[in-house]
């Protein structure tokens, strides 16, 4: 019974707002500009920013909803099933043939919705990090990394797992932005990559 919260979180989680929204705004197909993700950066390379707006909050939406509603309904652990599914499904949707987005936004809405004062040091974590360097990856890497040290520090280790396989498959997902950190190629904020 409990895995069906995974199910309701993967399926949730699976939607890709970006490409939704993009294409329902004649934008294009984000997988063949900037970066080719399907998230808020991406869709601010288009140069509309209410349309990265509405992305960034959907995306990170849908985390948090995965979670309140299995919280309200299935209680604690089926609240982290469901966001840690969500995050999944935002990364590897099936629609897409498995080839989603990098998990950062939806990071974010789970975290603030599993428990709101970790969600928010991980989004001060990101803005700060992206005031200082405008690079979104190196933001979302290290408020991913964190995010366990951060649970622990907090005094909510049941939440150090489901932190940590969303800083682990962020990292995979950030592969490419890594090697472009690494060669100082990557694109700041707003700059088409
Ligand atoms: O949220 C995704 C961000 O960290 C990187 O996006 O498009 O620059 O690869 P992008």
């Amino acid at each position: 019974m409990i895995a069906l919260w995974a199910v309701f979180g993967y399926l949730l989680g699976s939607i890709p707002f970006g490409l939704v929204i993009a294409r329902a705004l004649g934008l294009g197909d984000l997988r063949k500009i900037g970066s080719g993700n399907i998230g808020a950066t991406n869709v601010l390379r288009t140069g509309n920013k209410p349309a990265a707006l509405a992305t960034l909050l959907l995306d990170s939406g849908k985390g948090a909803i995965a979670v309140l509603v299995a919280r309200h309904l299935g209680g604690e652990t089926a609240a982290m099933l469901a966001g840690g599914a969500a995050f999944l499904g935002h990364c590897f949707p099936a629609w897409l043939g498995f080839k989603g987005g990098k998990g950062v936004a939806t990071f974010l809405g789970t975290l603030i919705a599993l428990h709101w004062p970790l969600g928010l040091i991980a989004c001060a974590t990101w803005l700060l990090t992206a005031a200082v360097s405008r690079i979104s990856s190196l933001s979302a890497l290290l408020a991913a990394a964190l995010s366990p040290v951060f649970a622990w520090g907090l005094g909510r280790p049941d939440l150090i797992a489901v932190s940590l396989f969303m800083a682990v498959l962020i990292f995979v997902r950030h592969r490419p932005n890594i090697a472009r950190l690494r060669d100082g190629t990557e694109p700041r904020i707003g700059k088409k990559g």
